[in-house]
């Protein structure tokens, strides 16, 4: 963690119902949610985020790749469903860079600030998509993760695990148009939930898995229990 934070969660959320709570002398968290397309994930971070604020916690909701002027640019490109000339390694360091310019230019003055942040996808999402489910190095994408980051990891993430039954076919009633990234077959997801899994068990104290099968609210429950 850059920022040397040793209170948890759960320290923090109940210093904030008590009365005497200081807000403004604690840090700022930062939270991150994943999963693969259709487990819910973008919802349940905003909800996460209101049922934070309906706390009285400061809280700056974003998403990757995106958050920033930059950020957006690059994630028009990287969607584009025209830009099916782009290979792994240049989509690799375009979702690299969006991420370096969002750190730099918004989580970090955030978090310094106090404020807490979620985040919908951060760089599990690269080893996930262009690691395990592209086949890209897993080295190389930890030494391009370590320039896009300058080592800032979240303190809390979210694995919104959910069968590939159930996100099928919760891809299949979204209205509006597929992108470019979501032309992939029922192989690639799977291998990018099992890079999600393989991802928990190698950090079981930073990634926590809920069961995203389950309803909305159902969801959030296991969330903010976690708070
Ligand atoms: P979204 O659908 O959650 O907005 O994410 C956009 C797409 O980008 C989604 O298909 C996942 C993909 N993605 C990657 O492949 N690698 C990354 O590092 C990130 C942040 C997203």
């Amino acid at each position: 963690m850059l920022y040397n934070d040793d209170k948890n969660l759960d320290s923090v959320a109940s210093s904030i119902d008590s009365p005497t709570a200081d807000l403004s002398s604690m840090r700022g968290q930062l939270i991150t949610f994943e999963g693969i397309d259709g487990s819910g994930k973008s919802t349940l971070a905003m909800m996460a985020a209101d049922w934070l604020r309906a706390r009285k916690i400061p809280v700056l909701s974003l998403r990757e790749p995106g958050g920033t002027a930059i950020g957006e640019s690059i994630r028009t490109i990287l969607l584009a469903k025209a830009n099916t000339a782009m290979c792994m390694e240049t989509e690799l360091m375009l979702f690299a860079a969006a991420r370096a310019q969002l750190i730099r230019e918004i989580i970090k003055p955030a978090l310094a600030a106090g404020t807490w942040v979620i985040c919908d996808r951060f760089y599990d999402s690269t080893f996930a998509y262009q690691g395990y489910g592209r086949g890209l190095d897993l080295d190389h994408i930890s030494h391009l993760m370590a320039i896009a980051t300058g080592g800032l990891k979240p303190d809390r993430t979210f694995l919104l695990d959910v069968s590939l039954d159930v996100a099928v076919s919760r891809l299949n009633n979204r209205p509006g148009k597929a992108d470019r990234l979501d032309q992939e077959d029922a192989e690639f997801m799977k291998r990018t939930r099992d890079g999600y899994l393989a991802i928990l068990a190698a950090e079981p104290d930073r990634l926590v898995r809920i069961d995203a099968d389950l309803a909305e609210n159902d969801v959030l429950n296991q969330i903010t229990k976690c708070f």
